[in-house]
């Protein structure tokens, strides 16, 4: 079935996801900004027929069965508490919300409106992300019991654009972090103690953060940083040897399988290039499927996962958005 889905959002990866959603057959029938003049820009860009403004609006067409929220971090909750009020499915982008409790109260009124939703947390889908969980499942270096990873990458220092800017829940945590914190959760479990240190910009959001944690099953050290380009790569180590995940780990394009006393294996990974379109599919999948979380992008992992960053964030003092109230 073709699913028509609107988009939430005029930015960067809007404008990948809409390539997405195509290439998986589904069409995208309206797109929604904060400025009329940012909608009908992307829809003319885009070949869209409907431009939204603001976002609440978007919910106003019927046409659409299915919204992925790609707007900035401080309002991902308030846009996907409209299309649950609305009785629309989202898929929300990463982070889900700034905080735990936010993403709590979405995920609570979705179960009591039988709506599916979900965070895109599209590293979860990829294929080397799936290979990694059989070559660790067949137990080729034992059972995991440390990460190492890092997501460093300079992100533009404008002070005019989101990363910089505590009201729209900027920072490295949330837009990076967020990656390394979900592979150690997904690898090792949930986390019960963590320690982190690192630097603040004088808007109070977080340049960088390294983070030392220990989950159920392990120990995790990982750190992220919008300033400086330090490599987006992670390790999983077991007592019979490591797993290196090529850069960038989160859709990584092969492993590399060092085992004690085995040759080196390399494992290139076919359909790492296809990005966004695992996340379209299991969408599209749990839809047909009357499902109303998918298995693989819990609630129940996202949350962990921002309470693992909230903590960071309390520990460094970076400083949230306060969050516009919900209206029921
Ligand atoms: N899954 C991934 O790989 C991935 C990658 C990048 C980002 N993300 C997530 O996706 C969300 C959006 O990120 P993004 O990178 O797409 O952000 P972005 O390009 O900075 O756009 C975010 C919002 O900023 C506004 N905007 C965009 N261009 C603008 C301009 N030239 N002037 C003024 N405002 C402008 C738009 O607001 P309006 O919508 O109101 O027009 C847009 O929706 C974030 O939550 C981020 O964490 C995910």
């Amino acid at each position: 079935m073709t699913r028509r889905w609107g988009i939430m959002g005029t930015g960067i990866i809007a404008s990948a996801f809409v390539d997405a959603i195509r290439a998986e057959g589904g069409s995208v029938v309206a797109v929604s900004s904060a400025t009329p003049g940012r909608a009908h820009r992307f829809a003319a860009d885009h070949g869209i027929a409907v431009a939204a403004s603001p976002h609440a609006d978007l919910l106003r067409h019927d046409d659409v069965e299915v919204v992925y929220i790609a707007t900035t971090n401080e309002r991902h909750h308030l846009d996907a508490h409209a299309c649950i009020a609305a009785g629309v499915p989202a898929l929300v982008e990463k982070p889900f919300a700034v905080h735990a409790a936010a993403a709590r109260a979405v995920f609570a009124a979705a179960r009591t409106a039988g709506l599916f939703v979900a965070e895109a947390m599209w590293t979860r889908l990829q294929p080397a992300t799936l290979r990694l969980h059989d070559e660790l499942g067949s137990g080729v270096i034992g059972a995991p019991t440390a990460v190492q990873a890092s997501f460093g990458v300079v992100l533009n220092s404008d002070p005019s654009r989101r990363w910089r800017s505590a009201a729209l829940g900027g920072g490295a945590l949330l837009d990076l972090g967020v990656y390394p914190a979900t592979l150690a959760h997904d690898l090792l479990g949930p986390a019960h103690r963590v320690q982190a240190t690192g630097q603040l910009a004088d808007t109070g959001v977080d340049l960088t953060a390294a983070v030392v944690a220990e989950h159920e099953r392990g120990s995790a050290t990982w750190r992220c940083s919008m300033i400086d380009a330090s490599g987006v790569w992670a390790t999983v180590a077991g007592v019979d040897g490591h797993i290196w995940l090529a850069e960038p780990f989160h859709h990584a394009p092969s492993l590399t399988i060092h085992q004690r006393d085995r040759p080196v294996r390399q494992v290139p990974i076919d359909g790492h290039e296809l990005g966004y379109r695992y996340e379209v599919r299991e969408v599209h999948r749990c839809l047909d499927a009357g499902l109303v979380e998918s298995p693989c992008l819990t609630h129940a992992d996202t949350l962990a996962v921002l309470e693992v960053l909230d903590e960071i964030g309390a520990q460094l003092g970076v400083l949230r958005p306060t969050l516009a109230p919900v209206r029921p």
